[in-house]
């Protein structure tokens, strides 16, 4: 079943060139094709994650263990690949404002080291604590080793230690296995998942990284990764045409070879911000290098925006309409919102605004879309189109595994490798060497 719809009639490339230029994917189709029968040994590894029973049924399991505990808060301790997917299903999904909505589980992301975010965290943990109410700590790291995250961990374990004799129930830790992080959970009797080696961070969100926390504020889990093999399949097909990953990617570099180094993604629904984040990181560390496979120094990149529809027309619209040409676009769109909110049908109120009364606010919504595809079609400016069916686990699996298929085709296309993040690597032990030229100032 296909729930998305992707249409590049407007990319201002002709089927020639595009068809052409595509030709080139035919050879890594063919290695993404070897990489499903090798499972988790290709750098390619993270398409088989939506096919991993075995991993599937370990999640669930622990999923329902630590249901049984009634928490009434998870916190996801993560940063970057290690919560970005997670985030990204879960406002898609479950809404901006899905704590406000009163869920079983409330869910909070403890991700950068702002002291004020991590005692917010807290000013609203401890007095669930307080209560003797449960609250479960995914600790979430690949490497085991990044400064924020181990940091915010240390920190809330100590507050659950504060309030729970058994503390170690209710923590799990998701890491590579063997890390620093891996065996210390092990030795406090913590839960532990696994991150198969292969996976990297912004190619991880089928896997235990984002299905745990997932799973246990109650996304359905099987019908996302059924939504990913869907797509999986369509994005490992050589008939070009019919693979949307292709497509996508093949517009996306033959526009950076135009000159167009921007690339935004321009996604119709406010639910869907964090979508836009998680593609943002994916293009932004998948692409940006310094240097390419050959390791000829090509600081390579095209710069990921976002953009929220229809917000961020009133902050950027005259940007995209007047400024430099630049960019390249691709909109999305949700067909089907959860809710059918009308805009009152009173003629006191047509003094306002003459043409919305009685009018869906999806149709609003629609007409400003078009609006902007219009004013962009007049400019000449070129974009492809995704329409979502709606915003269930299984069209929202099928988007993040076509972004994830047609990062990699962009980055063979491009020439880069898609799968490492050297410079990031820079920073974290720069920042540990500063950490350990410095004095501790203050612990208390
Ligand atoms: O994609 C990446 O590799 C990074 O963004 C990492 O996910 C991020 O730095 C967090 O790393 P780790 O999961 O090792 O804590």
């Amino acid at each position: 079943m296909n729930s998305i719809f992707f249409s590049y009639d407007n990319s201002l490339i002709s089927s020639e060139e595009l068809v052409h230029t595509a030709e080139k994917l035919l050879e890594e189709i063919k290695c993404m094709n070897n990489a499903v029968a090798l499972q988790y040994e290709d750098d390619r590894a993270s398409i088989n994650l939506p096919d991993d029973k075995q991993a599937l049924k370990k999640i669930k399991m622990l999923v329902e263990e630590k249901k049984e505990l009634k928490p009434s808060y998870l916190i996801v301790v993560g940063i970057g690949g290690s919560n970005l997917g997670t985030m990204a299903v879960q406002e898609a999904i479950l809404g901006k404002l899905y704590n406000q909505l009163n869920p079983n589980i409330k869910v909070l992301y403890a991700d950068t080291v702002d002291s004020d975010l991590i005692d917010d965290i807290i000013k609203i943990i401890e007095p669930i604590l307080k209560k003797g109410e449960n609250v479960i700590i995914n600790g979430v790291s690949k490497s085991g080793r990044t400064n924020e995250t181990i940091a915010n961990f240390e920190i809330l374990v100590e507050l659950l230690k504060k309030y729970k004799k058994e503390y170690e129930k209710y923590v799990v830790v998701t890491s590579d296995k063997n890390s620093k992080f891996w065996n210390f959970a092990l030795e406090n009797r913590f839960d532990v998942l696994e991150i198969p080696k292969k996976i990297g961070g912004r190619y991880s969100v089928f896997s235990s990284v984002s299905l745990f926390p997932l799973g246990l504020i109650g996304i359905k889990i099987d019908q996302l990764l059924e939504g990913a093999h869907n797509m999986k399949s369509k994005c490992l097909s050589d008939n070009l045409l019919e693979n949307p990953a292709a497509v996508s990617a093949t517009l996306i570099y033959l526009h950076r070879k135009k000159g167009k180094n921007i690339h935004d993604l321009f996604l119709f629904g406010n639910d869907l911000e964090s979508v836009g984040k998680w593609y943002r990181q994916l293009m932004g560390e998948s692409i940006g290098k310094e240097f390419n496979k050959g390791k000829k120094r090509v600081f390579e990149g095209i710069t990921p925006t976002v953009s929220i529809g229809s917000v961020d027309l009133h902050s950027m619209a005259q940007m995209y309409l007047g400024g430099p040409y630049d960019k390249f676009t691709t909109f999305i769109n949700v067909k089907q919102n959860n809710s059918d909110m009308i805009v009152p049908d009173i003629s006191e109120y047509s003094k306002l605004v003459e043409v919305i009364q009685g009018r869906r606010l999806k149709e609003l919504m629609d007409a400003i879309m078009e609006g902007m595809k219009t004013a962009f079609k007049k400019g000449k400016r070129p974009f492809t189109e995704i329409i979502l069916q709606d915003k269930s686990e299984y069209s929202i699996g099928q988007l993040l595994q076509f972004k994830m298929m047609e990062m990699m085709y962009l980055g063979f296309l491009l020439e880069v490798n898609p799968f490492d993040q050297p410079n990031v690597e820079d920073y974290k032990v720069e920042t540990r060497k500063i950490l350990e030229s410095k004095k501790i100032v203050s612990s208390s």
